[in-house]
């Protein structure tokens, strides 16, 4: 019998469809990197039926692929290639006990969680020396899978082909690890049971969202059951110990962006004996994440970027960024864009393309689905700009195609509710001056005011207070913990969700970490290319090194570039050889990953 049989099955011949519905039930994943739409879709569905995935999928039949290595415990099967060079991917999975903290609470419950993993260019079948650098995107909600399938080519380049293998995997609860962490039963109950929040106003349309929502948590309770309670971060850590053990390795060599931040800071408190090579990168603030009911810094930055993001433009002038033209200084830049959006509160625009496209923009759809998403990512700045002009001088066809539509934000999952949620200061003993909508109103908005985007938390805070699940985890953030070996940090200057000051909390918590910053905008130091970022990196993962104290690195190239100049923009910087060029290009590819679609 093939030895593969044991294993389940990780790849569908058809990527699950993705839904269209619009969810008051899962606010934006503020935490992850770049993100899908339809890019992911895309190249997830290539890599799904690629010529190789349906040629190792039929030489499966005869067991021909099954994959193992010397030291490890687990077997592989190829499932694609991606990039240029056709590096191989291989995924397995393994079973985790439902409560890793408990073996009497697990019984014999589990999670399965899929694996996957790009092995080191020329690493041999024995090759033991070699290790294993696990990876997480963000979310929480995001799929290490697609993230491999989607970046991991560029991330290799970056960290150096042939140093590590890349692994990554589907957190507890996440795509497809089973069970899900879901609130709806099925694609069907979701689309007919989940509010919709766009548009709604704060204080007038409370009264049917606290309503709503004390529905919406009992049905997470329900739908989830008994592992409901076990979708959260300390266990999903205890589980990146699972995975080492399963591929031998006592080390954890690590890179987490964004929401992988929380879990890095966790999985290092935990486990700070076989911390080794932590990177943190885009900090989220673990005391805020745990402890607090309100999430006090995150948005901290966020309105800095925005102010980057025109102050940038009329530096760049009208040859690089069309909004220039329309004023002399970012204050008035601002002013207008501002102005002209908040008017379409009241007075939405209505586009007409022809019979079968038009619709009505609105302010919900340029905030949240154009500007605020444009904040992650810089590249995406020279477009942002280029439709904002043209919505502002009358035409706002651009801007209904790319923001109008299809929300991009809007994933059906509700694992970002669920592991925050199940983290955090959650539920009503949590909330005791809030026992009523009035009061949980009046807190928040204040809190909401303070940053032109605050209103993106609306639902996921009545979500926040009125949670039925129980916390389980006993974890609780430190100040002072002493890692096997310092943590690397990694920060931009203004990170619309993720600002510096969580990541010199974390370098406060921390013993020996430091923290490199790029002088830029954008979520993650990936957000900007920068080769000093790469340099301190491999310093740290090849040798250990940390700089001597807190550091900072330039930002190579400018912000605003035509989106079909990309690649051959000269950058601000000499590289020193042909290595340097490429990295560099990988470099550029992360920072366009995307959040809408790119017409
Ligand atoms: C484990 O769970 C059982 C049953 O829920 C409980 O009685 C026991 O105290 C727990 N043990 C620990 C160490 O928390
Ligand atoms: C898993 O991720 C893929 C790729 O992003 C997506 O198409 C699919 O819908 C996800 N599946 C689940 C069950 O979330
Ligand atoms: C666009 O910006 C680049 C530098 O980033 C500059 O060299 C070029 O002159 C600018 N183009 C125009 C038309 O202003
Ligand atoms: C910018 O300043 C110039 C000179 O004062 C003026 O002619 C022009 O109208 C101003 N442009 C805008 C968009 O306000
Ligand atoms: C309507 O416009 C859309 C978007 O530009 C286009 O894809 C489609 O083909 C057009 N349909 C017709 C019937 O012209
Ligand atoms: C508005 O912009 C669209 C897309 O750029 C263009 O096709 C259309 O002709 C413009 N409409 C007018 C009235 O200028
Ligand atoms: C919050 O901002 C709104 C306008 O956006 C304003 O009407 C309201 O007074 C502000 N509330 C507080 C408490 O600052």
């Amino acid at each position: 019998m093939d030895e593969c049989e044991k294993q389940p099955l990780l790849l569908r011949d058809e990527p699950p469809p993705r839904q269209r519905d619009t969810d008051g039930g899962s606010y934006p994943w503020k935490f992850v990197l770049g993100l899908m739409g339809l890019f992911a879709l895309l190249s997830w569905h290539h890599a799904m039926h690629s010529d190789s995935f349906e040629r190792h999928n039929r030489k499966d039949d005869d067991g021909g692929y099954c994959r193992t290595y010397a030291g490890e415990h687990i077997e592989w099967k190829a499932c694609g290639q991606i990039g240029p060079d056709h590096r191989e991917l291989e995924c397995s999975s393994i079973d985790v006990p439902m409560d890793q903290f408990n073996a009497t609470n697990s019984g014999s419950k589990t999670f399965g969680i899929p694996l996957i993993r790009m092995r080191a260019k020329g690493a041999s079948r024995d090759d033991t020396a070699t290790q294993n650098m696990l990876l997480n995107p963000g979310g929480p909600g995001g799929s290490g899978l697609e993230f491999m399938y989607r970046r991991g080519v560029q991330l290799s380049t970056i960290v150096g082909e042939d140093k590590f293998h890349l692994l990554s995997f589907d957190p507890r609860g996440i795509n497809q690890s089973q069970p899900l962490a879901s609130c709806y039963p099925t694609p069907e109950a979701r689309r007919e049971l989940s509010s919709d929040v766009r548009n709604k106003k704060i204080v007038e349309d409370s009264g049917e969202l606290w309503a709503w929502t004390a529905n919406f948590v009992q049905a997470c309770a329900d739908t989830m059951g008994e592992h409901g309670k076990y979708i959260n971060t300390p266990q999903t850590a205890a589980d990146m110990n699972s995975i080492l053990d399963a591929v031998g390795q006592e080390d954890m060599v690590y890179w987490g962006f964004s929401y992988g931040t929380l879990l890095g800071q966790t999985y290092a408190t935990l486990f700070p004996e076989r911390s080794k090579r932590v990177i943190i990168d885009g900090v989220a603030n673990q005391f805020d994440w745990y402890e607090s009911p309100l999430d006090l810094e995150e948005m901290a930055d966020t309105d800095s970027v925005f102010w980057g993001f025109l102050d940038e433009c009329i530096k760049a002038g009208p040859g690089n960024c069309t909004l220039a033209p329309l004023a002399n200084t970012t204050q008035e830049l601002f002013d207008k864009v501002v102005t002209f959006v908040e008017e379409m509160r009241d007075d939405p625009l209505s586009v007409y393309v022809n019979n079968t496209v038009y619709g009505v923009l609105d302010y919900w759809a340029v905030w949240y689905n154009g500007i605020f998403p444009a904040l992650y990512k810089p590249a995406n700045w020279y477009t942002l700009a280029s439709n904002l002009a043209s919505m502002l001088q009358g035409n706002a066809t651009d801007a209904f195609l790319a923001y109008g539509r299809d929300a991009a934000w809007d994933i059906p999952s509700d694992a970002e509710n669920v592991v925050s949620l199940n983290d955090g200061a959650s539920g009503p003993q949590h909330w005791p001056e809030q026992q009523d909508r009035k009061s949980l109103v009046d807190k928040l908005v204040p809190h909401f005011n303070q940053s032109l985007f605050g209103a993106s938390e609306y639902d996921h805070y009545f979500a926040k207070r009125a949670w039925a699940i129980p916390k389980t985890h006993g974890y609780v953030p430190r100040r002072g913990v002493q890692t096997a070996h310092p943590l690397l940090i990694l920060s931009t200057t203004y990170d619309p969700v993720c600002p510096l000051i969580s990541a010199r909390s974390a370098n406060a918590a921390f013993g020996g970490s430091r923290l490199v910053e790029v002088k830029g905008y954008g979520h993650c130091s990936l957000a900007v290319a920068s080769m000093c970022i790469v340099r301190h990196v491999r310093t740290f993962l090849y040798e250990g090194k940390l700089p001597d104290g807190n550091t900072q690195c330039e930002v190579d190239g400018p912000y605003f570039i035509k989106p079909e100049e990309g690649s051959k923009t000269v950058s601000t910087v000499q590289f020193v050889d042909q290595e340097e060029q490429r990295i560099h290009l990988a470099q550029l590819e992360l920072a366009r990953d995307l959040w809408f679609k790119p017409w």
